[in-house]
């Protein structure tokens, strides 16, 4: 039986970098409340005009480069975002003819933070099949577009940014499982209450932006990422001791750290960098996985954890050996 294996990862950062500092000037806030509450100390902000699919290209690009491979050995594109560049056609159809492919399934997946867990998942599952041999799968986001910069508890949280992962048929273990999860009644605690459709009115009027009840966000999200560690160690039969690699989503150290300690595992084994990027969403494991990568922390044949948590709420896991 074949599976589906990471050959190689990818990550563009825009330019701009916006401090806790910078955003001491534009709400009332601190960077000791922001680095105390959160991790973050700065993240990074889409330049105007820089889309969504600009930063999935030099992401893909980069991973493609790494991967040593043609951009038409790509017969699968997915792309994770809650922000694309246009209502329709997708991004990933958008990315598929900048990297000039044609012909090959290309679809986004809408799960905020887990986006990209649920595209990797969906991917998997294509190569799995015999659907597809070599997928690229992008986390992009540009998050910044649906900020409300008057809001000090949610716009120091956020950031731009994308991460890509070329994932390829291989008979060597790649990723082992993957646990999606959802749950619509949590809809309101977090939220873009408005669209093309619900409230277009505000959508037009340029308000449709991210509201969150933090706090609330915080308990389930720490709960339920405990379950979730629990469900996949169990399907897998594995013990906490066996991964090498935590790589959560980047939405807060606090949240981070209760993953570890549920996993009896120290900090040194866990990629942070939710204090270089704030939350990046559907990009933030792509982009953690990526720095992990590079910098050679993270070696083949190690066994890697990633998990996330966002709005919807949607929850899932992944867990794989590298
Ligand atoms: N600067 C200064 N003070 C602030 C700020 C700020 N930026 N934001 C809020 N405060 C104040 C509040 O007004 C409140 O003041 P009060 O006590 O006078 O009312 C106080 O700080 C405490 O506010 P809380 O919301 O209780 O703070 P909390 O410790 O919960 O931290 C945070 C807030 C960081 C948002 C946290 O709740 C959190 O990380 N939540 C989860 C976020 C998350 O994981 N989201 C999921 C993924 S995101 C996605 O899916 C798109």
């Amino acid at each position: 039986m074949s599976y589906a294996r990471i050959l190689a990862t990818g990550s563009y950062l825009p330019e701009k970098a916006l401090t806790n500092h910078d955003l001491e000037k534009i709400v009332d806030t601190t960077d000791e409340w922001i680095t105390d509450r959160t991790g973050i100390k700065k993240r990074h902000i889409a330049a105007e005009g820089q889309t969504t699919c600009d930063l999935a290209e030099a992401a893909a690009r980069d991973a493609i480069e790494t991967a040593n491979i043609k951009a038409t050995d790509i017969d699968l594109i997915i792309v994770a975002t809650t922000t694309p560049d246009r209502i329709f056609p997708s991004t990933a159809c958008l990315l598929q003819e900048r990297l000039d492919i044609h012909g090959c399934a290309a679809f986004d997946v809408q799960a905020v933070c887990t986006g990209f867990v649920y595209a990797l998942s969906v991917a998997e599952k294509f190569i799995k099949t015999g659907e597809a041999k070599t997928a690229l799968v992008v986390g992009a986001e540009t998050l910044s577009r649906i900020i409300n910069w008057e809001d000090r508890t949610t716009c120091v949280l956020f950031g731009d940014g994308a991460g890509a992962v070329i994932l390829q048929e291989s008979d060597e273990p790649g990723i082992l499982s993957t646990h999606l999860h959802a749950d619509g009644k949590y809809k309101e605690l977090l939220t873009v209450p408005a669209g093309v459709s619900e409230h277009p009115e505000l959508f037009a009027q340029g308000k449709a932006k991210i509201t969150m009840l933090g706090n609330e966000v915080f308990k389930m999200a720490v709960n339920t990422l405990g379950r979730i560690v629990d469900e996949t160690l169990a399907k897998n039969n594995m013990q906490k001791s066996d991964i090498d690699w935590l790589v959560p989503h980047q939405a807060n150290i606090r949240i981070i750290q209760a993953t570890a300690k549920k996993l009896k595992m120290g900090m040194d084994n866990v990629v942070v960098t939710v204090h270089e990027h704030g939350n990046t969403s559907a990009a933030s494991i792509p982009l953690a996985l990526d720095v992990a990568v590079k910098s050679n922390c993270i070696k083949r044949g190690e066994i890697l954890l990633l998990e996330a948590f966002g709005g919807g709420f949607t929850w899932g896991s992944a867990l794989l050996k590298y």
